[in-house]
């Protein structure tokens, strides 16, 4: 019988064959795929696969300590992290245009992995193991089909893929998800051990909360969303409605500001905009109909807790016309 066991011992013994004695790097990036890409080859490799985790400083709580903690806790991995974030912040100062937003972090993150994917290489020919060949890449099936199919010429759309890494990197890809969907690629996951936050994760932009601030992106602004989304996330997993959800940005208007009265006094805050969508596909969503009760729960707590934030409005629209993210 085709069970997940089955898939991940032949996936298994498929990259031992295909690697050797050879190195291999895998750019991590917090999110399912290449999580449960990099667990394979793991499995398959051990210690011949080195892992590069980029923090761009644009995640949200408790991401960079999930792959730096609980995932290397869970597989054991050779993990290199790169703390990026003083120069991603740098590079994005005063910057309003999310496609200029993009532009930025795609071009530092390819900065930042060949650099480190370089120093790797360097280090691997010093302990007699034979050099980096070989770069992991989460390609799903889906992928396949859309980039047409061509044998180790997986050509992610780059909107999906921050760090749609260069051709001129020079490595020979391994792309052990090739023949999956995402729901056998968190049943892997799940068979690989991998933790439950990681699997079950929502799809998340690569530019990270940078394209949820609306605005200039600054260490200020991302503290505040960072903790309105994180009181957001958390009421909507003690509702038990995450897998209803298909993604839930949580969004700063961090030009816009309005009164409010918040304990003693008036306020000049600023606006969280909540944007739960349900979606097959991500091409098309509508706005999700939560429960009064998680909304006003969310609300309560961010004008509670989050002082700069006085007001909480909810995005009733569907795509098209607009968009899952607000940028
Ligand atoms: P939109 O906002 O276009 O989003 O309806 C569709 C899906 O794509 C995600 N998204 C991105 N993913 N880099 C990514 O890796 C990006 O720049 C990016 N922009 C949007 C979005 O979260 C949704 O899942």
């Amino acid at each position: 019988t085709w069970t997940m066991a089955n898939i991940v011992d032949e996936t298994v013994t498929a990259v031992r064959a295909q690697v050797g004695a050879k190195r291999v790097i895998c750019a991590l990036s917090g999110g399912v795929d290449s999580a449960v890409a990099a667990a394979l080859v793991q499995k398959a490799v051990g210690a011949q696969l080195t892992c590069v985790y980029v923090d761009h400083g644009l995640m949200r709580q408790g991401e960079t300590e999930q792959v730096e903690r609980d995932y290397v806790a869970a597989t054991g991995v050779d993990l290199h992290v790169v703390d990026a974030a003083d120069r991603f912040l740098t590079q994005l100062k005063g910057v309003e245009d999310p496609e200029e937003k993009r532009k930025i972090i795609g071009r530092e993150f390819i900065r930042v992995f060949e650099t480190a994917a370089r120093d790797i290489v360097a280090a691997a020919g010093e302990d007699g193991v034979e050099p980096v060949e070989f770069l992991v890449q989460g390609t799903l099936y889906p992928d396949v089909v859309e980039s047409g199919g061509g044998e180790g010429t997986a050509n992610i759309k780059s909107h999906h893929n921050v760090g749609g890494l260069p051709d001129d990197l020079q490595f020979t890809l391994i792309e052990p998800l090739r023949t999956l969907f995402k729901d056998e690629v968190r049943a892997v996951g799940e068979e690989l051990g991998l933790p439950a936050e990681m699997v079950w994760r929502q799809p998340f932009p690569g530019p990270g909360l940078a394209i949820r601030i609306v605005g200039a992106v600054d260490s200020e602004r991302l503290a505040i969303l960072r903790r309105a989304d994180a009181i957001a996330r958390a009421e909507l997993t003690a509702a038990g409605l995450d897998r209803e959800v298909w993604q839930f940005p949580v969004v700063l208007l961090a030009d816009v500001r309005s009164v409010g009265v918040q304990g003693d006094g008036r306020t000049y805050g600023h606006p969280i905009v909540l944007r739960p969508v349900s979606s097959e596909d991500a091409m098309t969503a509508d706005w999700s109909r939560l429960p009064y009760e998680v909304l006003e729960r969310i609300s309560t707590r961010i004008t509670n807790e989050v002082r700069e934030v006085n007001r909480v409005v909810l995005d009733v629209t569907s795509k098209p016309p607009g968009t899952i993210e607000w940028e």
